[in-house]
């Protein structure tokens, strides 16, 4: 692959595992998140919601339909009572193929298990979702980071914890409290045809954040080059196709979100 612009200016371009190596294994759980490491990801992807008892935890969904066999909101039940409940056996019931009986009976990590699991041996890339529906989530998180160390100088030096959202106002929230801590406006395109970005809105998203995540199928070269020429960062989701990978870093991103951290690592690695 040619020289991407990123790769020009001597920025890394980094390796994001979409909810651990959610390709192999039951996202966000343990085995999910070790196997992203090892696949060589330099960040580890987490969404957070929130418990009835107010616990950060680590699941994609509001609800607990799709990946336990639980039901119901995650705002409607304790910790405890999710701590009982399978986040493991949905993987093997839906990918017979990739099914190990080490996912039976897997539980949904709190952000505080997994912070204290990898120290600083990974870095994170965490997402507020639905902020809207949990008062306090920002600053619960943000108390959770600072109690692991890592909203340090040194920490916070070398990104070793991104914070990303839909939510704008989630972000300045943060922005507010911590204006030293690395922002990501994510960005969701569902209109026909490709996503625009005026000057207007990279400017406004300047103001709190450092990049923007969009969907990838709604980008293009153009777009990524805008991106970059106004000086933000760019990380597209959800990118699993090698050859897509290999043309968003010749657009010129600086890093990727993918449930396959291992292709990703071939293709940096020249492979
Ligand atoms: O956070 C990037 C990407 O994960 C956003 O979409 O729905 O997978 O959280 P989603
Ligand atoms: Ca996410």
């Amino acid at each position: 692959i040619g020289l991407s612009p990123a790769h020009a200016e001597g920025k890394k371009v980094i390796n994001i595992a979409h909810r651990g190596a959610s390709g192999h294994a039951p996202e966000h759980t343990m085995p999910s998140y070790e196997l992203g490491k090892k696949m060589g990801a330099d960040y580890t992807e987490i969404d957070i919601q929130m418990t009835k008892d107010g616990k950060l935890i680590n699941m994609h969904d509001e609800t607990l339909d799709r990946t336990t066999e639980g039901t119901g909101a995650v705002k409607d039940h304790t910790l405890a009572e999710i701590k009982k409940l399978d986040a493991g056996s949905w993987f093997n019931k839906e990918y017979p193929k990739l099914a190990n009986p080490k996912f039976v009976g897997l539980k949904v990590p709190t952000l505080d298990e997994v912070l204290t699991h990898f120290g600083n041996k990974t870095k994170y890339y965490i997402e507020t979702k639905s902020p809207e529906v949990y008062p306090g989530m920002e600053e619960k998180l943000l108390k959770t980071l600072k109690a692991h160390g890592l909203l340090t100088p040194e920490a916070l030096k070398k990104k070793q914890v991104i914070i990303q959202s839909f939510s704008a106002a989630s972000l300045k929230k943060i922005h507010k409290i911590n204006p030293q801590i690395p922002l990501i406006q994510l960005l969701w395109y569902e209109e026909k045809g490709l996503g625009k970005i005026t000057e207007k809105e990279m400017d406004e998203i300047d103001n709190y954040a450092y990049g923007v995540g969009p969907n990838i199928e709604k980008i293009n070269r153009d777009y990524v080059q805008k991106v970059r020429k106004h000086g933000l960062d760019i990380h597209p989701y959800t990118i699993n196709d090698k050859k897509q990978m290999k043309q968003a870093i010749e657009w010129g991103v600086t890093g990727m979100f993918t449930n396959y951290a291992d292709r990703l690592t071939k293709i940096l690695h020249g492979k």
